[in-house]
């Protein structure tokens, strides 16, 4: 059977994917691009909200204003619920902050108290920047000490989500792969300025460990289906700074790396401090999803249509 009805995991399968109905925060972002074409591979039912952006379109409404919220996600009378929505960009968290908590924190309480009320699992994505970065290869149980007001509203959201024992929070790393809904994401902007030779300058000094949409996207929803509780961390296998990112990147593309300038964190004025190093230790969600491929940088590419 697609979809698998007897695929279990270590934290046990919970019900029969195929009669599963899900409904997908985000869906119009670079993440909810991957995940609905993931949910749509394994054959669920997949109720999709995207953002403000295409609210016309739609009719979904606005996280920050969240009167719409209770009445549209009991009208879609969902299994499972995947939060990907987020304002993710952090200068624009910086510069609305209020906007922020309410997006990022208020509505993930709002969607976890729902969810948790009829039933329904959520998987909540948060981010490795939910960490000060002075320490990196964080563990699940490593405190919680954000920089950002992203960050801050992130981590605010894991415990509202956290207080509803049914939930799961997985924080994933820095994503790279072209974005599938054709708005230009930055990786869009790397690749198109490696391809034309124009000048990119990439941090040096902070490290990730990136993660494939792709990766991710299988990731998530493997978890989203499981029974898996608390926090887990989903990161790439390597620990890597931006600058080695963009210049792995042009090697596997043949391209010429020479136009890539390296800089230095306390060289570009900042509103708020960067986290130094946040790479994940991923080893929970290793040893419980020990088959979703894991694969090295390059090896990620060629999926995502970069070769
Ligand atoms: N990208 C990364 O490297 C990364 C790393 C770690 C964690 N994450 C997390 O992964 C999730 C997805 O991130 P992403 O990179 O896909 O971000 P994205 O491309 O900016 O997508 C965010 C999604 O949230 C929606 N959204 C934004 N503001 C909203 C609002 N006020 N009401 C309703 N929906 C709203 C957006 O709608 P519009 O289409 O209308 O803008 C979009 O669908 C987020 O939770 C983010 O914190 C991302």
């Amino acid at each position: 059977l697609k979809g698998g009805w007897f695929k279990l995991y270590n934290c046990r399968w919970r019900k029969a994917e195929l009669k599963m109905r899900v409904l997908l925060t985000g869906a119009s972002g670079l993440l909810g691009g991957y995940l609905l074409r993931e949910l749509k591979s394994r054959g669920l039912e997949v109720v999709g909200w995207p953002g403000p952006r295409d609210y016309m379109l739609y009719g979904i409404g606005d996280l920050a204003e969240p009167g719409w919220i209770a009445d549209a996600f009991r009208e879609v009378k969902t299994d499972l619920l995947i939060h990907a929505a987020a304002l993710s960009r952090i200068d624009a968290c910086f510069h609305e902050p209020e906007k922020a908590r309410r997006v990022n924190a208020l509505a993930s309480g709002q969607l976890a108290y729902l969810a948790a009320n009829v039933g329904t699992r959520m998987l909540h994505v948060s981010t490795d920047l939910v960490f000060d970065g002075q320490k990196g290869n964080y563990r699940e149980s490593d405190k919680l000490l954000p920089l950002s007001v992203y960050g801050s509203t992130k981590r605010d959201a894991e415990l509202m989500v956290l207080k509803h024992p049914e939930h799961v929070v997985a924080r994933v790393s820095l994503l790279f792969g072209p974005s599938l809904t054709g708005r230009v994401a930055f990786f869009d902007q790397q690749l198109a300025a490696l391809r034309s030779r124009s000048p990119l300058t990439l941090f040096e000094d902070e490290w990730r460990t990136p993660l494939s949409l792709a990766v991710a996207a299988r990731a998530l929803v493997s978890l989203a289906l499981s029974r898996c509780r608390g926090v887990i961390h989903i990161g790439g296998p390597e620990r890597m700074s931006r600058l080695e990112m963009g210049q792995r990147l042009a090697a596997h593309l043949g391209l010429d790396a020479s136009a890539i300038k390296a800089f230095r964190r306390d060289s570009v004025p900042a509103v708020e401090p960067r986290p130094r190093d946040t790479s994940l230790d991923s080893s929970r969600w290793r040893s419980q999803f020990p088959d979703v491929a894991w694969p090295g940088y390059e090896d990620a590419l060629p999926e995502m249509g970069v070769a």
